[in-house]
């Protein structure tokens, strides 16, 4: 077993030392966790097929689901996709750095673990001084899923990234809690038009003002575009049942008290930014309170735009009904 570090980064003003340090661990060809604005990514050199590797294993992550690679400047982005169509150029200047990740077409030398075997590569520049002075640091991309284990909610504390990953990886970096809860937009600009693969906290509204309509739909062929759809997600231990209204919800209380289940019941607040910055927290801590049955309320409260639609994809997820 590896013994894991936990160490403190000051987000405002990273200590440079303590960069150095977690970069020097990345160049090795080691595992660090680091906080993003998103979520906190598990972190290896992503021009280095055994460090790759090592993130599947320590996250007992299926080996078809491709990693984004967190990139620090455009140059960067040269080095791992071929071209960077007029589309990229305008939500780059736009966006980034920021929760947007743009799948396009990979370089030869970016391994077959980062990209699954795709001949795309998702990449993202990501809105957080300790992910960047980190990237900057080990002078590589750095390929990140998530820093949870397969099928658990993403950590959004660092706290959340020690119980899954103590024992299977070298560093975490405490960072503190991350800004905005829920992972990145991705988007995929190697179709035309270019199609959205996954909702975040950039809005399909905020993006087709920027390059016009995206398309949505997510049938059998995108799903082979993008393996991560097809397998559970952002689950805790509970089952969650999404109720359709109050009258649904008490039905469920009295049915679940009866077969003597330990039930939650999962409030959704009026304002969708907060959900998502909570959410997968409170699903975390449901699994340490043993709870068998999470009743949610309606999502009709939910505005289907901006962030309120990727908060209703991971409750859906969750509750396994995508
Ligand atoms: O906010 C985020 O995106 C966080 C932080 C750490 O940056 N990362 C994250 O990574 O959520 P992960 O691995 O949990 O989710 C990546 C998603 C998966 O659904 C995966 O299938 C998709 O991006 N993806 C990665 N590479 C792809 C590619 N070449 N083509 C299509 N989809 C891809
Ligand atoms: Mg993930």
């Amino acid at each position: 077993m590896i013994k894991t570090k936990i160490m403190k980064i000051n987000l405002k003003t990273p200590s440079k030392d303590r960069i150095k340090l977690a970069a020097g661990i990345i160049r090795n060809g080691k595992l660090v966790a680091f906080p993003t604005e998103t979520v906190y990514g598990l972190g290896a050199n992503a021009l280095d097929a055994q460090a790759v590797r090592g993130i599947f294993k320590a996250k007992g992550r299926p080996c078809d689901n491709p990693i984004i690679v967190h990139i620090a400047s455009e140059k960067q982005l040269s080095e791992v996709a071929t071209e960077t169509p007029i589309v990229a150029k305008k939500l780059i200047k736009k966006f980034w750095p920021g929760p947007l990740t743009l799948v396009l077409k990979k370089r030869k030398h970016v391994p077959y673990e980062v990209t699954g075997g795709l001949d795309t590569v998702a990449v993202r520049m990501p809105a957080n001084k300790i992910a960047l002075a980190l990237i900057k640091g080990a002078g590589v991309p750095i390929a990140a899923p998530s820093a949870n284990l397969s099928g658990k909610p993403s950590p959004t504390d660092a706290k959340h990234v020690f119980d899954d990953m103590n024992g299977r990886i070298d560093l975490i970096i405490d960072g503190g809690r991350t800004l905005i809860g829920v992972e990145s937009t991705v988007l995929d600009l190697t179709t035309n038009p270019p199609r959205l693969l996954r909702p975040g906290k950039i809005s399909l509204e905020e993006l087709e003002q920027v390059i016009g309509p995206i398309l949505t739909h997510i049938g059998e062929v995108e799903k082979a575009r993008s393996p991560g759809m097809r397998y559970r997600h952002y689950a805790p231990k509970a089952k969650i049942i999404i109720c359709k209204d109050i009258d649904n919800l008490k039905k469920k209380i009295k049915e679940f008290k009866k077969k003597k289940k330990k039930i939650a019941i999962l409030k959704l607040d009026k304002n969708p930014e907060k959900i998502a910055k909570n959410l997968f927290g409170i699903l975390r801590e449901f699994d340490k309170k043993h709870i068998d049955v999470i009743l949610c309320e309606s999502l009709n409260k939910i505005k289907k735009k901006g962030i309120g639609l990727a908060v209703i994809d991971r409750l859906k997820r969750a509750a396994s009904i995508t």
